[in-house]
């Protein structure tokens, strides 16, 4: 399972969180190197804006963990590439798209998310996928679904994460040397949102406009009333019909 570039993996049966556990080993200087938390469940997983990340038994929940070392924001968009070829070359009777900035889709539902987070001590990639359970909380079956639900086909957890490590090393060399301009046409591609009239929610802001792609750097460009407006972050982005 080890790689290369992820010379430490270390399995948990249940965390609160495989970011707080990365988080904490990095702050503790517990690796000199990458490692990898991955955890069968998690009891208080984190979304983006402070959101819970569903984590029942049966999903995979891993951590990539980069000790001193800092990405441009666009990592999370290239980690999406990444996700996306992967679940499209397991799963090849779905079509997966990429919400941008994090989110993994298949069937207009989410069935993956990416939380990245940088301080001084390096950066941590999160992951979650809805794999191999039926079971979604009231709250979210309008907006989330599982592998298996669309599928009626359960995944090898650990091979799915031997996959997706060796795809996310081959291409992370090619990140490094050209950049995310490397990968943005793939992304593009595959965008959940193109040329789609959305709502985006950004702290106390909301804009409309209709998404014309994503740039170089990983920014949202949005066709609004006043031009073409590049978004580099939004706390959630509603589709408007
Ligand atoms: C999002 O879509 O809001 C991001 C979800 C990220 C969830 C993963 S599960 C593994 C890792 N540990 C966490 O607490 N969160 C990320």
């Amino acid at each position: 399972m080890k790689t290369e570039l992820f010379p430490v993996i270390k399995f948990y049966k249940k965390v609160g969180s495989t970011n707080a556990v990365a988080c904490q080993f990095l702050e503790d200087s517990a690796f000199q190197k990458n490692f990898v938390i991955c955890a069968h469940e998690q009891t208080a997983g984190k979304g983006r804006s402070d959101r819970n990340w569903h984590s029942p038994i049966s999903g995979l929940y891993f951590t990539l963990s980069f000790p001193d070392q800092i990405f441009p924001p666009s990592i999370t968009l290239f980690t999406g590439v990444v996700i996306h070829k992967v679940v499209s070359s397991v799963f090849p009777e779905l079509i997966f798209s990429i919400k941008w900035s994090n989110d993994i889709f298949v069937n207009g539902k989410k069935v993956g998310g990416i939380l990245t987070s940088v301080n001084k001590a390096g950066t941590v990639i999160g992951i979650g996928i809805d794999c191999n359970f039926r079971e979604i909380p009231d709250h979210l079956k309008e907006i989330a679904t599982s592998l298996l639900i669309e599928t009626n086909r359960k995944v090898v957890l650990k091979k799915l994460l031997k996959v997706i490590l060796k795809t996310f090393e081959e291409n992370f060399y090619l990140f490094n040397e050209k950049g995310f301009l490397y990968f943005v046409e793939y992304f593009n591609d595959h965008h959940y949102l193109a040329q789609k009239r959305v709502l985006i929610y950004s702290g106390e802001k909301q804009l409309t406009g209709i998404v014309q792609g994503v740039t170089d750097e990983g920014g949202l460009l949005l066709e609004t009333e006043h031009g073409i407006l590049p978004i580099l972050s939004a706390d959630k982005i509603d589709i408007i019909t």
